[in-house]
């Protein structure tokens, strides 16, 4: 089952981006994202995942999408993204974004399954424990499963 979080998730939010992150967000900082109009974040069954998602006219963003590691590969990444481009479709965005780096595999084979083609590159943009990884910009029609 997926939800829609409300402001009594911020706490659940910080917990499960501490989970899937190097980069921790806290509960304040979901709170700051969450104010910003067009800005939603969807929890997933008894909250072992979360997405969050910015729509801004006939735009969409992923802003961070995440599974805690002990329920991965069971179907919530993917049930996510699609209630994620759903809502936002129903919003109005005709094109839903997001940002990856090079080096992520899991999430690069998830987007790439749901319909997400590379629309632009930074060069060496993440420093990943030293390691630099180049940060992909990919793109998708909305509703998912139509081609671009
Ligand atoms: C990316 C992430 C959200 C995927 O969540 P998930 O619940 O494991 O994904 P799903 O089980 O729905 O998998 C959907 C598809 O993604 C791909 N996938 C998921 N994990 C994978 C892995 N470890 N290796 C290769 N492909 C993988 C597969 O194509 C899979 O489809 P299949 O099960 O039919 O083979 C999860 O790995 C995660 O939280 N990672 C850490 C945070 C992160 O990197 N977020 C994205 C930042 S841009």
């Amino acid at each position: 089952m997926i939800r829609q979080a409300t402001p009594a998730d911020l706490q659940t939010l910080a917990q499960l981006h501490s989970q899937c992150f190097a980069e921790s967000w806290s509960a304040q900082e979901f709170a700051r994202l969450l104010a910003i109009p067009g800005t939603f974040a969807l929890l997933a069954d008894t909250d072992a995942g979360f997405v969050l998602v910015r729509v801004a006219a006939d735009e969409a963003e992923i802003l961070s999408v995440g599974v805690r590691p002990e329920r991965r590969q069971q179907g919530l990444g993917r049930a996510l993204m699609a209630a994620a481009a759903e809502r936002a479709f129903g919003h109005g965005a005709q094109t839903l974004f997001l940002e990856v780096s090079a080096n992520n595999a899991p999430a690069r084979t998830l987007y790439g399954a749901l319909g997400f083609a590379e629309a632009g590159r930074r060069k060496a943009y993440y420093n990943e424990g030293g390691r630099k990884a180049d940060a992909l910009t990919l793109k998708a029609r909305l509703p998912l499963g139509k081609s671009a």
